[in-house]
């Protein structure tokens, strides 16, 4: 029986919103990585968008720091270019725009070189004057992660970036760095002693998007704001968990190179996924603060039951969309997986006993991104004895994370009419139809966040290590073979056969695509 569409009204209570977005601190960005794609289509228009609606500091100017030689004007232009096609808000705000251009700056030289970092320096001290930004820095390396300990050493080499003594100390100064950190557990320690040898862990934001996306925020909301989910949230009534992120999209943009050195296990799963997981099943924390909220998902990440060897072939299976391998940058034999499925399995007192499935995917039949929670079977159906009515199904919480951003719950209801004939029912919530405002875009309110010194979305080092000591043995095993083959999938498709062979081993299925 499907559920069938039944609209519940959802209307915002009038008033204060409960959470208010304080504007930041005066500060000066300096931003390494300006001309590339992430700079262009998220964080220039993110940073437009937060000047539009007021919420970037009065005292603001971004500094560029390009490998190109090129002048202000020049930079200002290209920048305008790129926001003429993705800022949010279209046609342009011009007035906003004349506010916000000439606060761009640009310098150039190379990341090795000493002496161009010391015209940094320079060059932030006379910003920092006229725009009397405070001395208050922000550092994004929107950069490979092969410049990082480069230009860690010749900020740091600079006296750019000073360590923070104690807790609110002012001026500040704060690293803000992209994902992947590291390839596995190894280069990721690593990366993370290169990291802690200059900077205390509060002056380091590791940004995953996916924390930003305010329906992954309304995770944490809906669970711990509602008291009504709270005591069904646990293994006595869910069967089980599904996470999906299933994307439509292949190796766009010249992908392909970066995308087949890296894979959808590092992709997607080391972090956006599992960082949904833990918000999922972690336990309530003491405060809505950064490290209360960071604490509980580490437990959960502590609480993973580990996958390795041989056993890998029965938990994860792995696929790669045919014509991934004729995709530019693409090694012809690549074994990169383009496509996951996984089970998971949280050891904890709430969870023990109930799978998480995990799949993510490159040119899949939908571009879906949600979590279902599948709740247990009622114990025995009362109604008649005809096979419908005793085939209920169990209630489905799902959590659209995109697009049709919202919540829905499926449940049993009566038909109308003289017998009992029962069918399935949605009650449904969408963001666009309950608030009248548009979804921000998960930089908007990441870069705010850096500026506010609010690190609650962000990874911290301990939880980015345990995620990679999760998934390296499963990169491992699929890399040697020994976690089983590489199966092909149709670009198009809902991924690889064997993928719904996991769940049915367990009775399950996915749910469609759709
Ligand atoms: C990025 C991955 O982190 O997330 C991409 O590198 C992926 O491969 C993207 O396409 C998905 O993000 P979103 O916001 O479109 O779901």
């Amino acid at each position: 029986m499907d559920a069938k569409g039944l609209h519940i009204s959802t209307t915002p209570r009038e008033g204060e919103p409960i959470l208010r977005a304080d504007r930041p601190d005066p500060c000066t960005l300096v931003l390494f990585g300006a001309t590339g794609d992430l700079a262009q289509r998220k964080l220039f228009p993110a940073l437009f968008e937060l000047a539009r609606s007021g919420l970037l500091p009065e005292s603001f100017a971004l500094v560029a720091f390009s490998r190109s030689a090129q002048d202000d004007g020049a930079f200002r232009a290209q920048v305008k270019e790129g926001l003429q096609k993705f800022a949010r808000t279209q046609p342009l705000d011009e007035a906003t725009w004349e506010r916000f251009g000439p606060r761009l700056e640009c310098i150039s030289g190379g990341y090795d070189d000493p002496e161009a970092f010391a015209r940094l320096s320079e060059r932030l001290e006379s910003v920092g004057k006229r725009y009397n930004t405070q001395g208050n820095q922000l550092y994004y390396l929107a950069t490979p992660a092969s410049t990082f300990p480069t230009l860690l050493k010749r900020l740091s080499g600079a006296g750019l970036l000073p360590r923070e003594e104690q807790p609110g100390q002012k001026p500040w100064r704060r690293l803000v760095i992209e994902k992947p950190f590291g390839r596995d557990l190894e280069s990721a320690k690593e990366l993370n002693r290169n990291l802690s040898a200059v900077l205390d862990e509060r002056q380091i934001f590791r940004i995953d998007h996916y924390l930003g996306k305010e329906t992954v925020q309304n995770i944490l909301v809906f669970r711990f704001a509602n008291l009504i989910f709270e005591p069904l949230w646990n293994r006595n009534y869910i069967d089980h968990v599904e996470i999906t992120a299933a994307e439509t999209l292949g190796m766009e943009n010249g992908r392909g190179r970066f995308y087949d050195e890296t894979g959808v296990i590092r992709d997607m799963v080391q972090n956006h996924l599992l960082q949904v997981l833990a918000l999922c099943a972690m336990e309530p924390p003491t405060s809505f603060g950064a490290e209360d909220i960071r604490d509980e998902k580490n437990k959960v990440f502590r609480a993973l039951r580990s996958v390795e060897g041989s056993d890998v072939a029965s938990h994860v299976v792995a696929g790669q969309y045919q014509g991934y391998r004729q995709e530019e940058g693409v090694a012809k034999d690549s074994r990169t997986p383009t496509y996951v499925a996984m089970k998971l399995n949280v050891d904890s007192w709430r969870w023990k006993g109930v799978p998480f499935f995990l799949r993510a995917g490159k040119m899949l039949a939908k571009r879906v991104t949600e979590v279902s929670i599948h709740f247990k079977q009622v114990p025995i159906s009362i109604f008649s004895t005809s096979e419908a009515c005793q085939r209920l199904q169990p209630n489905v919480l799902r959590l659209r994370i995109q697009p049709q951003e919202g919540i829905a719950l499926s449940f049993e209801s009566k038909m109308p009419g003289e017998d009992v004939s029962i069918a399935g029912v949605n009650m449904d919530f969408t963001y666009r139809e309950a608030f009248s405002k548009p979804v921000p875009e998960a930089y908007e309110r990441l870069l705010l966040d850096c500026m506010r010194g609010n690190a609650t979305l962000f990874a911290r080092k301990d939880s980015v290590e345990q995620a990679w000591a999760y998934v390296t043995p499963i990169l491992r095993a699929l890399e040697s073979g020994e976690g089983g083959k590489m199966h092909e999938y149709a670009p198009g498709s809902t991924g690889p056969e064997e993928a719904a062979a996991l769940l049915a081993r367990d009775g399950r299925r996915w749910t469609v695509l759709k």
